[in-house]
């Protein structure tokens, strides 16, 4: 089983350490293959607490390489400051690989991100603000910075003037701000060169070679199916491909060594930032779930949104992905409901839809169905075997895997690293 990903099946923050974790010591190299420091994953070890966003959450695994592969969009000094919180805190961080692909997220998209949001006013998209967008727009505008770039002063010189000029046109005239010097940002860059140098490698290769001597690789997703570019929520979506198709082309490997796909999915829904969400609550019930489940971001800190489970959602996402298994996480928040709605499909201006609407304006039109399942009050947090837990528990999860079109394979009741069921093995 070479090539395992592991993506999130709603709009983020799921849990996906989750599943890494459970697959652990098998792993001998942990792939984050789109995104940046957008992402926020909180990994609890024991007593010890991590929060990571630039890095993949599988570095916590003693003795795994982990990879920032192609994809991946690098704000430098972030990443330094992670290693170094890493290292002080005694995780083995020195086989870290970066892609030279990988393109590098400077001072002018952090600017610009923050000031395009200001100007888009009640357009926003609610983005992390870590220049994300801006960096992956000069990607595809083919005026981007690469790793690569840091090592030849003259070509990073040449780069960052083709990419400031035209900005510094819209940072002036449009946005009011200062313009910024090529000189500020290349010696900036190049300040990181130095000790960038050891960890840069061709990861596309490093990543084949590994297949071909049997190892064992995960492809850690970034954000989540309804985030993604081209399959979420456009335009309230991240500016990446974070689905599984995302790890073939954000790593250099060949489709067809993808072998499982786990789709992370919580027992109920959260979302960060603006854009459709239909089984959103607004009530007390909202209120309960975000107390009760701490949603707050890890990465802005911002209050989560959030709402019931949605099947249909999780029956797209197990399409646009190929999801092999769901790890459903977070069913101990749902402790002490007396009943849990469910979304089974949505009403559209008095149409009913099965599946996730085609259009966009439907999609914000939809009207959740609920069905209602009974609740339980025990807790069950120390639950390890499926039998052991409460039948309405039990009952809930088996629902929901009839709806989600994948079978789940382990379901997540606490925070903690051992908080979990396992019903089938995630390499089986
Ligand atoms: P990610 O972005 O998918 O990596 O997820 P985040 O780390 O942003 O958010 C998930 C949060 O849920 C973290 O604080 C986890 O510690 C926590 N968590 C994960 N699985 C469970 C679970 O089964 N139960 C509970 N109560 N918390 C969980
Ligand atoms: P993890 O990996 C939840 C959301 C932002 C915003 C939109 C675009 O922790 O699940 P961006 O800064 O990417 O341009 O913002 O995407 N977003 C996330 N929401 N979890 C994340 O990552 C996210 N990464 C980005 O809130 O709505
Ligand atoms: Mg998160």
């Amino acid at each position: 089983m070479p090539a395992i990903v592991i993506i999130g099946a709603q709009w983020g923050d799921e849990g996906k350490g989750k599943a890494t974790d459970l697959l652990g010591s098998r792993i001998d190299y942990v792939v984050k293959f789109n995104g940046g420091n957008n992402a926020g994953h909180t990994v609890v070890v024991g007593e010890e607490k991590y929060a990571l966003h630039l890095l993949p959450s599988g570095i916590l695994t003693e003795g795994v390489t982990p990879v920032i592969a192609n994809g991946v969009v690098v704000d430098i000094e972030v990443l330094f400051e992670e290693l170094d919180a890493l290292s002080a805190r005694g995780v083995d961080v020195s086989r870290l690989k970066i892609s030279s692909n990988a393109h590098v997220i400077t001072q002018y998209h952090r600017t610009l991100d923050k000031v395009t949001e200001r100007f888009l006013g009640k357009r926003q998209i609610g983005t992390t603000g870590r220049g994300i967008g801006p960096t992956y727009a000069d990607k595809i505008n083919r005026v981007g910075i690469r790793i690569q770039d840091l090592f030849d002063e003259n070509i990073l010189r040449q780069k960052v003037e083709a990419s400031l000029d035209q900005k510094n046109h819209l940072l002036v005239k449009i946005y009011n701000r200062r313009a910024i010097t090529v000189d500020e940002i290349v010696t900036d860059l190049l300040s990181y060169a130095d000790r960038l140098r050891p960890m840069v490698a061709d990861t596309s290769l490093l990543l084949h070679e590994a297949l071909e001597a049997g190892k064992h690789i995960l492809f850690e997703g970034g954000q989540a199916t309804m985030l993604d570019v081209d399959h979420g929520t456009y335009p309230f979506v991240t500016s990446s491909n974070s689905t599984a198709g995302g790890a073939a082309t954000g790593s250099g490997i060949g489709p067809n060594r993808i072998e499982r796909v786990i789709a992370v999915v919580k027992a109920y829904t959260t979302r960060v930032g603006a854009g459709p969400f239909p089984t959103e609550l607004f009530d007390e019930s909202g209120e309960w779930l975000r107390t009760r489940g701490f949603e707050f971001g890890t990465t802005t800190g911002r209050p989560r949104r959030t709402g019931w489970y949605d099947a249909p959602i999780a029956r797209y996402s197990s399409r646009i992905n190929g999801v092999t298994d769901f790890v459903l996480t977070k069913l101990d928040t749902l402790t002490g409901l007396d009943t849990i709605p469910v979304c089974i499909a949505y009403d559209v201006e008095g149409v009913r839809h099965d599946e996730v609407p085609a259009s966009q304006s439907d999609f914000h039109h939809a009207v959740p169905i609920y069905q209602n399942f009974p609740g339980w009050s025990e807790d069950i947090t120390g639950v390890r075997r499926f039998e052991d837990l409460p039948t309405n528990a039990q009952g809930y999860v088996i629902a929901l895997e009839a709806m989600s079109g994948s079978r789940i394979s382990a379901i997540g009741v606490g925070p903690g690293r051992e908080a979990i069921v396992v019903r089938h093995d995630l390499l089986d």
